[in-house]
């Protein structure tokens, strides 16, 4: 029987940090072993936000070597760079073409990048439009691949249902041509939330460092934040949803220790925040140092190389998805 695909992808922008690992990366490095996995460095996402050109290479090659030394093979995956594959951008402007503005404005991210909750009326005509029809070039991603299944964090949830909701709308307008794909999500790490404000998620744009923990920190700038983030009223160490810092920095702990929660708040019984932080900072440390050795080794020229490799392997399935969808649509292919 033939694999199923998964596919999914990381904005090389900001600080790449703990929670797009937990929430994304970590489950693909599992996944990749089951399915035929394609993992996609989205540069064309990043300069929906203006991105010094320098900084957004460095950081796009950066951010292909996070998913290798996190344990993403490329004998089993496929890795690639979105703009090397200009299908992508094309069935963009299809999709755009059956998408309501509706659809778009409702996106939370949206709302949130676009400072709409402000309140500001004038705000929305200085928001690039790329920031509102992004999520279109995320669909586009999915179905030029026949994508049965998105590994993602849960702030992708809504992109993940346009995606259906768009493919299925092709489909009844021209025919069965796209596979209408599934999320999957963790429970535990789909939300790591910001270690300054346990209520919003740790972000790569976060105004403060002291919101994540970034997976190039060194050992003193993780201790530093640890003891920086905030915690709840009481002193127990205790996993509850009235407890949002608490549970947050628990989820933390036992998803890089492989610990599980319960077992955490056994173990701090008696003890305090100070213990549970100091330990909690060298768990962390104990998962970044290797990584970041790993990080340090691979060499930029094999990395190109196997994006390379990885963009002429997918670009042949995304042109055939293509040029399906061009004919349906009444296009001289
Ligand atoms: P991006 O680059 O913002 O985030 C990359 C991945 O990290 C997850 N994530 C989190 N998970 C848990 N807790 C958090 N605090 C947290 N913050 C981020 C995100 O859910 C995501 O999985 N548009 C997407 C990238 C993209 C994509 C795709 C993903 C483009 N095309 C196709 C899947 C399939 C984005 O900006 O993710």
């Amino acid at each position: 029987m033939q694999k199923k695909i998964i596919f999914s992808g990381i904005a090389p922008s900001g600080n790449i940090h703990i929670g797009n690992y937990l929430g994304a990366i970590k489950n693909w490095v599992n996944l990749q072993n089951e399915y035929n996995s394609i993992f996609c460095v989205v540069d064309m996402h990043a300069i929906t936000m203006p991105r010094d050109p320098k900084e957004l290479r460095k950081k796009t090659l950066e951010v292909a070597k996070i998913y290798i030394a996190s344990g993403i093979d490329p004998e089993k995956s496929t890795l690639f760079i979105q703009s090397h594959v200009p299908e992508h951008a094309e069935l963009m402007w299809i999709l755009n073409t059956i998408t309501k503005t509706g659809e778009l404005s409702r996106m939370t991210q949206f709302k949130d990048k676009a400072e709409l909750s402000t309140g500001d009326s004038k705000a929305l005509e200085n928001v690039p439009l790329g920031i509102f029809n992004y999520p279109i070039l995320m669909v586009a991603d999915i179905l030029l691949y026949d994508t049965n299944l998105v590994p993602v964090g849960e702030d992708q949830l809504q992109h993940i249902e346009i995606t259906k909701t768009l493919a299925k709308r092709f489909n009844n307008r021209f025919g069965d041509t796209f596979v209408v794909p599934e999320v999957h999500i963790t429970k535990e790490g789909m939300r790591i939330m910001g270690l300054d404000d346990p209520t919003k998620k740790m972000s790569k744009s976060a105004k403060s460092e002291y919101n994540y923990i970034a997976l190039n920190d060194s050992e003193e700038i993780v201790r530093k934040k640890i003891k920086k983030a905030v915690t709840d009223s009481g002193s127990e160490i205790v996993y509850r949803d009235d407890k949002p810092a608490l549970k947050n920095l628990i989820n933390i702990y036992s998803l890089l220790s492989e610990t599980p929660a319960k077992e955490i708040e056994n173990k701090y019984v008696g003890k305090g925040y100070a213990d549970f932080k100091n330990d909690l900072a060298e768990v962390i440390i104990n998962f970044l140092k290797p990584f970041q050795e790993r990080l340090a080794k691979l060499d930029d020229k094999k990395v190109l190389e196997i994006l390379a490799e990885g963009a002429e392997k997918v670009q042949p399935l995304a042109k055939k998805k293509l040029d399906e969808v061009k004919r349906k649509i009444g296009f001289i292919v």
